[in-house]
């Protein structure tokens, strides 16, 4: 049992090696669940450091050879992401957190450790959390996708937890909010978030709960992401809906003999919105191609509209073309959690595509 005292130190032992209602990837290959907009740049190895500070007597600055040259050991470790899937059985090497805390001399006054990277929020663990600072992944150097040069593996913990691309450990004597924190506030979600992370079993404890917090967090963000990609989108797609008349109730925009891809689709601006269709089978959809859960493209997806779907690139979610329902969330995992596709409202005639004025267009701006 997880009590509040040492709550974020780990998920319980699941008889099943899975939380329940958890899917297992099946993959060749380490999934990544990096946000659409995550960072996954080039890091300079000439100019990274690794650094200890606050409460410590020897603060640390070491080259990345500096810290190859440390003890490594290597841990096979399941990984749980709160989407609701687990990766089992991965290998990480790497310096565990007990030789860091020797070298650098933690003070007593140490109650909690932020596990911070440039460039990205910081994840805060308690001072005797297990944690292993990870640089190679399945017998090979991380890659930039995993975390290179450095991550932090916290077996036991939530996925979430896992920060990639490290460069510092800040020990400090106060509880302090993480960056995962102040996000469930933006996304107006702290309370249940609160309320998830002092139960037993966060997250686990009560599935349907994990599933709408994830939909209302999923929801936020991908109204930002939307801004975000709808601006890039719109500046490299412009169709002949961009420019409607105010008085229309319906926008013309294609007709259904519409050359282009398999399946046949085109994309459009319209309202400030973007609108893909695409037909096949005899079926014809409009939808908006930013997939709800971390904003990827789906302008080029994978269709299939005799099945009525589309899949992600990026964690291959499927949705439903036609009702924008989530069929399969990230990496297999329930759909439920995820919100939908947005979806636009046509009508057939003449052999063109209408695109209806009256429909839910939702806050984009
Ligand atoms: S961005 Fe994750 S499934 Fe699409």
């Amino acid at each position: 049992m997880i009590s509040s005292e040492n709550r974020g130190k780990g998920y319980p032992a699941y008889p099943d090696r899975i939380p329940p209602g958890w899917r297992v990837v099946v993959s060749d290959s380490w999934p990544v669940n990096n946000p659409g907009l995550g960072r996954i740049a080039p890091t300079d190895l000439t100019t990274w450091r690794f650094r200890t500070t606050g409460e410590v007597e020897d603060p640390l600055e070491l080259t990345y050879e500096e810290f190859q040259a440390l003890p490594h050991v290597s841990r096979v470790v399941d990984h749980h992401c709160i989407d609701g899937w687990s990766y089992l059985g991965q290998r990480w090497t790497g310096v565990d957190f007990s030789v860091v805390k020797d070298l650098t001399g933690v003070r007593e006054s140490a109650k909690y450790a932020m596990v911070e990277g440039e460039g990205i929020s910081g994840q805060r663990f308690p001072v005797d959390q297990d944690l292993l600072f990870a640089d190679g992944q399945d017998g090979e150097r991380l890659s930039p996708a995993a975390g290179f040069p450095l991550r932090v593996v916290a077996p036991g913990a939530f996925g979430y937890k896992n920060r990639k691309w490290v460069d510092r450990v800040r020990f400090c004597s106060e509880r302090e909010t993480d960056g995962l924190e102040r996000a469930f506030v933006e996304a107006g979600v702290e309370e249940l978030y609160t309320a998830a992370i002092a139960s037993a079993d966060p997250w686990t404890v009560d599935d349907s709960a994990r599933k709408s917090f994830l939909r209302r967090v999923f929801a936020s963000d991908v109204e930002q992401l939307r801004r975000v990609k709808a601006t890039e989108l719109l500046s490299t797609h412009a169709g002949p809906g961009t420019r409607p008349k105010a008085d229309e109730e319906e926008w013309d925009l294609c007709s259904l003999e519409m050359p282009g891809e398999s399946p046949d689709r085109a994309q459009f601006v319209v309202n400030g919105h973007i609108v893909q269709v695409l037909m096949g089978s005899g079926l014809v959809f409009a939808v908006e191609p930013i997939c709800p859960h971390m904003g990827t493209d789906l302008s080029h997806a994978k269709a299939d509209p005799a099945a009525r779907t589309i899949a992600c690139p990026l964690h291959k979610a499927v949705f439903d073309l036609a009702t924008g329902a989530c069929l399969r969330g990230s990496m297999g995992s329930d759909g439920a959690a995820f919100p939908p596709l947005r979806t636009y409202r046509i009508r057939i005639r003449d052999d063109r595509v209408l695109l209806l004025r009256d429909q839910a267009w939702g806050p984009l701006w």
